[in-house]
Formats: C-alpha cells, sequence, structure tokens
C-alpha cells in the first residue's frame, strides 16, 4: 500500500515512516516545508510531497490507497490554528480521501476526546476540535480506525500497550510517541481495526497482540 502519511515532519510521524519503511508498504511522506524534504527521506519515506493543510493539499493524495493523519497545530499555537489543522485540515483531508476513492483512514486523536467537558478547562477547544473532527470521519463509508493516545512522551519505548476502546482504571495517562507509532504500524491493515476506535497508554500487552485481540 501507498500510505500518504499527513504531518510526516512531527514527531509521531517520524517514528512511523521509519517502521513502514521496514514492511513491504510505501510511506508518501506530506510536509509543508520543502526544507524538510531530505530529513523524511532519510528516515525512509518512499515520495515526498510538498503541501499545507491551509492551502489546496489535493494533488497529495494521487496514486494512494490509505491516508494517516498525524499533523496537529501543536501547543505552541492559538486555539485559531487548532481550528485550523486539528478541525478543519482534518475535515478536509477526511473529505479528500473519500474523492480519491481511497478507504483506508487512520486519525491519530486524542484520550478523552469523547466527552471535552469532562476535560480541563485550557484543553477543551482542542478535545473539541478533536472530537468534532472523528465524528466527521465516523460519518463517512471510509475504513477509519482512531487512535486516542494520552499523554505523548520521548521516553525509550516498551512494545507493550494498554488498548481499549475506553480506559478509566489508569494510575499513567503517558504513552510513548514511539510506542504510538508502532500501534499506527500494526493497524494499518488490520481488518479488526476498521471503524473502530480505542485508546492507548504504555501498557502490560505486547503491541501486536493488543491490536490483534481487540475486539
Ligand atoms: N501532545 C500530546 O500529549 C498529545 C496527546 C494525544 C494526541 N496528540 C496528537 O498527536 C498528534 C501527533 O503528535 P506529535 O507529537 O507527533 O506532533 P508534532 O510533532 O507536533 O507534529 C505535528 C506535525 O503537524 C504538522 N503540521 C502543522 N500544521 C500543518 C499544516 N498546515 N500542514 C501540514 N502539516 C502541518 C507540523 O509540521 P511542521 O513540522 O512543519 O511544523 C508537524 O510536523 C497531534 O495531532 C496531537 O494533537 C497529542
Amino acid at each position: 500500500m501507498n500510505i500518504l502519511v499527513i504531518g510526516a515532519n512531527g514527531q509521531i510521524a517520524q517514528h512511523f515512516i521509519k517502521k513502514i519503511a521496514q514492511t513491504q508498504h510505501n510511506a508518501i511522506a506530506m510536509i509543508r516545508k520543502e526544507e524538510q524534504v531530505e530529513l523524511l527521506k532519510a528516515s525512509g519515506a518512499n515520495k515526498v510531497v510538498v503541501a499545507d493543510l491551509e492551502k489546496d493539499f489535493s494533488h497529495a493524495f494521487d496514486g494512494i490507497d490509505a491516508v494517516v493523519f498525524a499533523a496537529g497545530s501543536g501547543g505552541h499555537t492559538g486555539a485559531d490554528k487548532t481550528v485550523m489543522i486539528d478541525l478543519w485540515g482534518a475535515i478536509k483531508a477526511i473529505d479528500e480521501t473519500v474523492k480519491h476513492n481511497i478507504n483506508r483512514f487512520v486519525m491519530i486523536s486524542a484520550m478523552s476526546t469523547d466527552d471535552p467537558d469532562a476535560g480541563p478547562e485550557s484543553m477543551r477547544h482542542y478535545l473539541v476540535a478533536k472530537k468534532l473532527a472523528d465524528d466527521h470521519l465516523k460519518s463517512t463509508n471510509l475504513k477509519y480506525t482512531i487512535v486516542r493516545p494520552g499523554l505523548l512522551t520521548n521516553d525509550a519505548p516498551t512494545g507493550k500497550v494498554n488498548l481499549q476502546g475506553k480506559i478509566s482504571d489508569y494510575e499513567d495517562r503517558a504513552i510513548t510517541r514511539e510506542d504510538v507509532a508502532a500501534v499506527l504500524a500494526e493497524v494499518i491493515d488490520k481488518e479488526n481495526t476498521f471503524k473502530r476506535t480505542f485508546e492507548l497508554l504504555n501498557g502490560d500487552v505486547p503491541i501486536s497482540e493488543a491490536v490483534n485481540n481487540f475486539s
């Protein structure tokens, strides 16, 4: 499969591309700055497309079989960018996927997105943006998987996770970015994750077992 990675210069995305380089699939990296091209090629991307979610990015979908949405406006920008990237950029990416007759879409969402009102006040606009994008994805006929990690860390990966539809009982809300990337690489062609949503934390179950046993 040719997998379009949107937000390919991001931290999870770069781990994901390195993992995909070791499989039979191809990673097509969508980045927004020309100077990022060489880094993405070095990470193992088969092709790099320069495109921006705030402009016309439809050309990035040519020849694509699956889409992974790993972009995000980041904590350093304001609510305006949360709306334009995490919400509107994601919705446009979903619509382009449908328009191009691509049927697989994997979304990096966030834990607690189901109930933004229950989240910390400073995070509510972000959780609302992620929830509306997820709801839009669920309303399509795409074979989607919505992955909702907890607090992302750059700790060393353990290869083990806590992966459940809803995680209500936990001590530590963290998950390493590299383990999230490994889960994305594992779910990309797993039919049992199609049209499903799950939360993700560090845990005790090996990733392939956690994904294969998800029901
Ligand atoms: N932080 C957390 O604890 C947490 C928890 C749960 C979920 N998440 C979600 O996890 C996802 C990935 O996290 P991460 O740490 O890997 O993110 P990251 O390193 O901040 O990467 C996000 C990427 O999105 C790209 N991007 C931003 N605006 C764009 C635009 N207009 N067009 C194209 N690309 C654009 C950025 O490009 P540049 O490199 O050019 O800036 C960046 O490479 C995000 O969606 C985030 O919301 C985060």
